[in-house]
């Protein structure tokens, strides 16, 4: 893949404060949606277009990658950086989407903020002092999220207000979703009556697999199972309440907890479109598949594409790229009511 480096000078720095004061090491890798072209040095910010998407960060810190995360440990705190990759069936894909990262961490923002439940989020802000150089600010502004560090609990919390997907199928075969019996006659994405908790353990690596709540019980204790999915339910009801006000549903999604301080709370994203189905409210129509402000749109597209889901998954086209990143900034806007600007 074609790749763009830019470093920074800096020096390696125990914690935020002390790190903001000093300079750092600031090593951006942005990825160009054609594949062809031959690497590229930047010299300056000149070609440092917000279109272009961020999809690998190094700075000079213990660095974890996720999917789609670059997670930095600062010693009590993690710096959480969201880039431009996208995953779909399990493979990071090898084109970046612009401004996806940036509508992560702002719409997790927006929901923490409106959300009243304990959370990690600590700021999204790069401090104002320090000498983070002004194209580390520019890769790295609105993207970031700095939070309590959590010891996480691995469990997938998902909750489903509409019958789709994995909880579809699962209806289809044995009218029942991870161990809760539905009633008869269900059909593609339709309401249920309430919304359910169906959990599923967070593999270190492979797909997360569905479990039945008695599993979360008997690996976690029956308080602590119960308090997650009470917890659960409490945010997703309160945080589809607020979307389906601003004309979007939100089908199901999943949560992750840790613990911090002896305290159980919300750690991740939260109610974005890569860990929920996003529908427009106003084209629901159920009995069959619904359009979609997630990535729904890149799976059907990779599906109809030919590719075997074994082996590396192809480029997106420029148009799949482009209204893909459309969706995610139209969700942004309905949830929040505003447009995204790179400090949300
Ligand atoms: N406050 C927190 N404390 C500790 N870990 C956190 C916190 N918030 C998020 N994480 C972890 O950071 C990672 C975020 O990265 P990302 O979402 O890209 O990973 P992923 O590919 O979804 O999941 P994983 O790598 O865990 O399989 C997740 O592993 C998540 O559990
Ligand atoms: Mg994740």
């Amino acid at each position: 893949m074609p790749t763009v480096f830019l470093a920074l000078g800096g020096a390696k720095l125990p914690d935020v404060n002390d790190a903001l004061r000093k300079s750092f090491y600031f090593h951006c890798q942005r990825a160009k949606n054609e594949q062809q072209q031959p690497p590229q040095i930047l010299t300056g910010r000149a070609n440092m277009t917000t279109s272009t998407p961020v999809v690998s960060t190094t700075l000079d810190y213990p660095r974890r990658q996720g999917k789609v995360r670059d997670v930095y440990d600062l010693g009590d705190q993690l710096l959480i950086v969201s880039t431009d990759r996208i995953s779909a069936f399990d493979w990071v894909l090898p084109n970046g989407i612009p401004s996806k990262g940036v509508v992560l961490t702002q719409l997790s923002r927006f929901w923490f903020n409106q959300l009243s439940v304990d959370n990690h989020m600590i700021s999204t802000e790069l401090p104002t002092t320090g000498e983070w150089d002004d194209a580390a600010r520019e890769n790295l502004a609105g993207r970031i999220m700095f939070t309590k560090k959590a010891e996480v609990i691995p469990f997938e919390c998902v909750v489903r207000g509409y019958l789709e997907g994995s909880g579809w199928r699962e209806y289809q075969d044995h009218g029942q979703v991870c161990g809760i019996a539905l009633p008869g006659g269900l059909r593609q994405c339709d309401r249920l009556a309430e919304p359910i908790f169906t959990p599923a353990t967070k593999a270190t690596s492979g797909h997360d697999m569905n479990v039945s709540f008695e599993f979360m019980v008997n690996a976690l204790g029956a308080d602590v199972a119960n308090q997650m999915r009470d917890l659960s339910l409490q945010v997703y009801n309160q945080g589809s309440l607020l979307a389906s006000e601003r004309g979007i549903l939100i089908a199901d999604t999943k949560f992750e907890w840790g613990w911090h301080d002896g305290k159980l709370i919300l750690i991740d994203e939260v109610l974005t479109p890569d860990s929920s189905r996003f529908w427009p409210a106003n084209d629901y129509r159920p009995g069959q598949a619904q359009p979609s402000f997630d990535k729904q749109f890149v799976r059907e597209w990779l599906m109809q594409s030919g590719w075997d889901r074994n082996s590396p998954p192809p480029v997106l086209p420029d148009d799949v790229v482009q209204q893909t990143s459309d969706k995610y900034l139209k969700a942004f806007e309905m949830l929040t009511g505003h447009a995204l600007t790179s400090g949300g």
